[in-house]
C-alpha cells in the first residue's frame, strides 16, 4: 500500500487568532496548488484550533501538540483527548522534543499520550530525535529506536500502522542545520525495521515516517525524495502560507 505523504506545520506558541485567520484566508486563496495527493495539517495553538477549523481549505486536517492521557480529571491547565477528537482534530503530536526537554516528557508520559490519543479515534504523531550529544556519540540509532519502542508500547499492528513517526533531531529544530537527506533516510529505515521487528514488514510498510527540523521549501523535497521519509514536520517554515505553499509543491513535485 502506498503512504500518502504528509506535509505537517507545527506553530508551536507563535500565531493569535487574528494572525491564524490571516494565514488560513491567504493559504485558502492558493488552496488549488495543494491538490489532493499530498495529506495536509497544521498543529496550532489550542486557541486558534476553532478558526483554523473553520478556515483553512479543506484538504488541511487539524493538528493539536499536546494532550493529557487521561479522559478527564482535575487537571489544571490541560487539555483531553476527547475534548480534541470532539473538536474535530485529527493529529496530535506526542513527545515533542520540547515537550521532553522543557517540560520533562517522559517516554512512559510519551506512550500513555500516544495510547489515549488512538484511544479518542485520533491520529498520534510520535516525535523522537537524538540530541547534539547524542549524535555526537554515535548512539543515535539506539536513541531514535528506543524511544519508538517505548513510544508504541502496548499498541496492536493494526495501531500502530496508522501512527505517523516523526523523525526531528534536537540539534536541527530551529537552527538552521538539517540531518543530511542520507542521514534522515538511514534513520527512517531503521526506525522502520524496529517495528517491522515487532509487528511484521506489512505494519511498517504502513507507517508514515515524517523528517523534521529546519525544513524549508529550498530543501524539503531532498527529504520527501527519500525512500523511506513520507512527508515532513515544519516549524518555521509553516508560519507562512507562501512558505507553506512553496513546500507543498515541492512535495507534490516530488510524489508526481
Ligand atoms: P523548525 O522547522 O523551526 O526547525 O522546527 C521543527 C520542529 O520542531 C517541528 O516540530
Amino acid at each position: 500500500m502506498a503512504r500518502i505523504p504528509l506535509l505537517m506545520g507545527n506553530w508551536k506558541m507563535y500565531k493569535t487568532v487574528a494572525e491564524a485567520r490571516a494565514f488560513a484566508e491567504a493559504l485558502g486563496q492558493q488552496s488549488a496548488a495543494l491538490g489532493d495527493d499530498v495529506e495536509y495539517a497544521i498543529c496550532g495553538p489550542f486557541t486558534t484550533l476553532h478558526v483554523l477549523r473553520v478556515m483553512l481549505p479543506t484538504q488541511v486536517k487539524l493538528g493539536a501538540q499536546n494532550v493529557h492521557p487521561e479522559k478527564e480529571g482535575a487537571y489544571t491547565g490541560e487539555i483531553a483527548p476527547g475534548m480534541l477528537a470532539e473538536f474535530g482534530t485529527k493529529y496530535v503530536l506526542a513527545g515533542h522534543s520540547e515537550r521532553r526537554m522543557l517540560f520533562g516528557e517522559s517516554d512512559q508520559l510519551v506512550n500513555q499520550k500516544v495510547r489515549a490519543i488512538l484511544e479518542a479515534g485520533m491520529t498520534a504523531v510520535l516525535c523522537v530525535g537524538e540530541n547534539s550529544s547524542q549524535k555526537q556519540d554515535g548512539i543515535t540509532k539506539e536513541v531514535v529506536t528506543g524511544q519508538v519502542r517505548h513510544g508504541l508500547e502496548g499498541l496492536t499492528a493494526e495501531q500502530v500502522a496508522g501512527v505517523v513517526i516523526a523523525y526531528e533531531p534536537v540539534w536541527a529544530i530551529g537552527s538552521g542545520k538539517t540531518a543530511t537527506p542520507d542521514d534522515a533516510q538511514y534513520v527512517a529505515k531503521e526506525i522502520r525495521a524496529i517495528i517491522a521487528e515487532k509487528h511484521g514488514a506489512d505494519t511498517a510498510s504502513q507507517v508514515r515516517i515524517l523528517y523534521g527540523g529546519s525544513v524549508k521549501p529550498d530543501n524539503i523535497a531532498s527529504f520527501v525524495a527519500e525512500d523511506d521519509i513520507d512527508g515532513a514536520l515544519v516549524g518555521g517554515a509553516s508560519l507562512d502560507p507562501t512558505s507553506f505553499v512553496a513546500m507543498a509543491e515541492a512535495v507534490r513535485g516530488v510524489v508526481r
